[in-house]
């Protein structure tokens, strides 16, 4: 029969055990684990077709304008508008076609000299075993371009740790009303393997960001009422070799900027 002075010990016993495990929980918030033991020893290929629907006129949009700077209704390529859509994806380009997911994120028009989109989406799927998994691309959409290519930079449930790249051709866009269909495929590797290491590139550049002038490179679309937290800014900064305006333009750097 235990001695009440050693229940006590136990107790306290315990209570260390416990306090210390409170103490390991509050100041670790990582540890090492296998790889394998979440699938990374086996690297598999997967190709995706469907077609995406953008419909942004009619009576029932599923992609909408939520935000444009001032200058936008003045712009051809509508620089400085900001969408955000619940996209439909199917198996064929007929708008009746069996939908297999949604696309949803935004896109900004993000290109003073082309219709220029720059996407920020989750594809999920709600067919059979890709059902709640979901894709992410992020990338550039020039959109009146034959093929366009955008990255996945990752991925959720079966998806889990994907990389890859999507290519995507218009199937028909209509002038008018500004709908469109866009047929993509997809070359998807999940989960990733050993890949090669990419080979080390140092880029040096300046990068322009011209927000006062006839000729803004950074747009404010939205903000908070209060404060410059809450800020939206579409942006095609000219990125150049030196830091003078005159400097030779070795790319754009388009996208959008929130203020935070
Ligand atoms: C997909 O999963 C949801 C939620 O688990 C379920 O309600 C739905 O029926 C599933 N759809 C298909 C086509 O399996
Ligand atoms: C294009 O959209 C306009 C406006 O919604 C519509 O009247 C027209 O029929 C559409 N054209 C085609 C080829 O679908
Ligand atoms: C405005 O600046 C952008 C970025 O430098 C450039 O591409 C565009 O041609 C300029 N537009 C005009 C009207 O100067």
């Amino acid at each position: 029969m235990a001695t009440p002075s050693l229940l006590l010990l136990l107790l306290f016993f315990f209570l260390f055990l416990f306090s210390s495990n409170v103490a390991a929980k509050q100041t670790r918030f990582y540890r090492s684990m296998s790889p394998t033991s979440l699938g990374l020893h086996k690297e598999k290929l997967t190709h995706l077709h469907f077609y995406f629907h953008d419909v942004v006129s009619g009576p029932n949009p599923s992609a909408i304008i939520v935000a444009q700077a001032q200058t936008t209704k003045n712009s051809p390529t509508l620089f400085g508008a900001l969408a955000v859509s619940d996209d439909a994806l199917t198996v064929g380009p007929e708008p009746n076609s069996k939908v297999v997911g949604k696309a949803q994120g935004m896109y900004a028009f993000a290109s003073h000299n082309e219709i220029g989109l720059v996407m920020a989406m989750n594809l999920e799927f709600s067919e059979g075993k890709y059902n709640g998994s979901t894709l992410s691309l992020f990338g550039r959409n020039p959109v009146l371009k034959k093929v366009r290519e955008i990255p996945i930079v990752g991925g959720s449930g079966v998806f889990r740790f994907a990389h890859g790249y999507a290519e995507l051709k218009t199937e028909w866009f209509n002038i008018t009303s500004g709908n469109a269909v866009v047929e993509y495929n997809y070359n998807n590797i999940s989960p990733s393997g050993e890949a090669q290491p990419p080979p080390f590139l140092f880029f040096f550049f300046y990068f322009h960001n011209v927000v006062n002038g006839p000729n803004l490179t950074a747009l404010r679309v939205a903000q908070a009422q209060t404060t410059s937290f809450g800020a939206v800014n579409v942006v095609d900064n000219p990125l150049k070799i030196g830091p003078e305006s005159s400097s030779k333009v070795i790319g754009k750097a388009q996208g959008m900027r929130l203020g935070y």
